[in-house]
């Protein structure tokens, strides 16, 4: 009897392997989650496929904000070599899709009702001609400013909510000792910061008009040209150290205090928690000077590339399936210092900041001032955002170039198309 019971068993458990084993697919993802909190973030997203018994190829292209990944992608695809699944954002998809390499998965779609789930906002991006062709991770804020507890303690500093607060923060952390702004100093990062200072000095109103019409006046106006000055005075409070510096480095500047704030998104969140640091006691999280009410959104997602073997397009659309399932949405997203994309999660297990961004996220949506991040791709195609990133970069970079010469640089780099 007992060995009958036993035999039974493994004929079941072997059909239960094989019936895996029959489905079992491979995907090959490109991301450029290679910093500490975010490697934690994708080995979240691995594991969930893996318990599908489905096996991950990871196709990690180091460099934040992803212009290498995007260079890499573009040679793999050209060479007829695309990977499953791509980290590809905001306009950049359409471009993919028109050029008919990606795959329908609006069946997947369908199944787990996205249309109800994600805000509209998201939904239009990871669709091309109606049907989804991407599924989406996450929402980042990228106007946040870090700073460390520690530091501005010994400076008796104020974490400040206004450009000038900023400078008045800046010079007392400068006074103790301490760089007053962790800044790495690569052409992403330094979009990162102006954008924010933009969004700050002028306004909700002004950054639309600016970065997402690129409209020319407005681009050639006296708002600009303040915001491009008080982004260069933001320099001369970074240290000599600042150029080439990887962005979680200088995050990490801020985590052991040898420096006071930083103009980040919130993957930087990540990396505090990956350090075991934790928000209103170790570090504060506010938005960025002058942004309190509006939001710059960044969302992470997924392209899936058109595949010819049955077992990996079931794999890839398993994957869909489970990036946009709430335990992946949950465990990805503490991890990663984002919030979930799908709406009405439970936020239980998150911090305050991601609580203040979700209620900023859905505020700012109401009031008009939620705005697309223009150098995390959300705003235009990437070859305008190239073009305006150089620029700023320039004028970062060129201490004898003034306000108004890279005000004109930025507006005719406006007008690639
Ligand atoms: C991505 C984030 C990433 C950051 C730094 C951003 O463009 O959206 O997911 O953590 O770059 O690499």
């Amino acid at each position: 009897m007992k060995a009958m019971k036993l035999f039974q068993r493994s004929i079941l458990a072997t059909a239960a392997v094989m019936a895996v084993a029959a489905h079992a697919g491979e995907v090959e993802v490109l991301h450029w989650w290679t910093s500490g909190g975010e490697a934690k973030a994708a080995a979240a997203l691995k594991a969930t496929l893996q318990a599908k018994g489905h096996t991950w190829k990871d196709f990690a292209v180091a460099g934040g904000g992803g212009d290498n990944a995007m260079t890499v992608l573009k040679s793999r695809v050209v060479s007829g070599n695309a990977p499953a699944a791509a980290q590809i954002k905001g306009p950049a998809l359409q471009e993919w899709a028109a050029e008919g390499v990606l795959a329908n998965i609006d069946d997947v779609a369908k199944a787990e009702k996205w249309d109800a789930v994600l805000p509209p906002v998201v939904a239009n991006v990871m669709k091309y001609k109606g049907n989804y062709i991407a599924a989406p991770v996450n929402v980042h804020r990228v106007n946040w400013l870090w700073a460390s507890n520690a530091a501005f303690k010994k400076a008796g500093a104020k974490v400040p909510t206004n450009w000038d607060e900023f400078f008045v923060a800046a010079e007392a952390l400068k006074k103790a000792g301490i760089i007053p702004v962790a800044h790495g100093g690569q052409n992403w990062q330094d979009f990162t910061t102006f954008e924010s200072v933009a969004l700050g000095v002028g306004g909700a109103e002004f950054y639309k008009k600016a970065f997402v019409q690129l409209d020319q006046a407005t681009l050639n106006g006296a708002t600009m040209t303040k915001a491009l000055e008080t982004f260069k005075k933001v320099k001369t409070y970074t240290d000599k150290n600042a150029p080439g510096r990887d962005w979680n480095l200088a995050t990490a500047m801020v985590i052991k205090g040898e420096a006071g704030m930083q103009l980040m998104g919130d993957w930087a969140k990540g990396e505090f928690a990956a350090a075991g640091k934790m928000p209103g006691k170790d570090y504060t999280c506010a938005a960025a000077p002058g942004t309190a009410k509006s939001f710059t959104f960044n969302v992470d997602s997924f392209a899936m590339f058109k595949l010819k073997d049955a077992a990996n397009i079931q794999a890839q659309k398993d994957l869909a399936a489970a990036i946009m399932s709430t335990d992946f949405q949950e465990v990805f997203n503490l991890n990663k210092g984002s919030i979930p994309v799908r709406l009405n999660m439970n936020l239980a297990k998150f911090d305050d900041c991601a609580k203040l961004s979700s209620n900023d996220f859905v505020a700012s949506g109401k009031s008009g001032s939620l705005v697309p991040s223009i150098v995390h791709q959300m705003a235009v195609p990437p070859a305008v955002t190239g073009a305006i990133q150089d620029a700023v970069s320039q004028f970062w970079n060129d201490d004898k170039m003034s306000a108004k010469d890279a005000q004109a640089k930025i507006a005719s780099a406006a007008k690639i198309r």
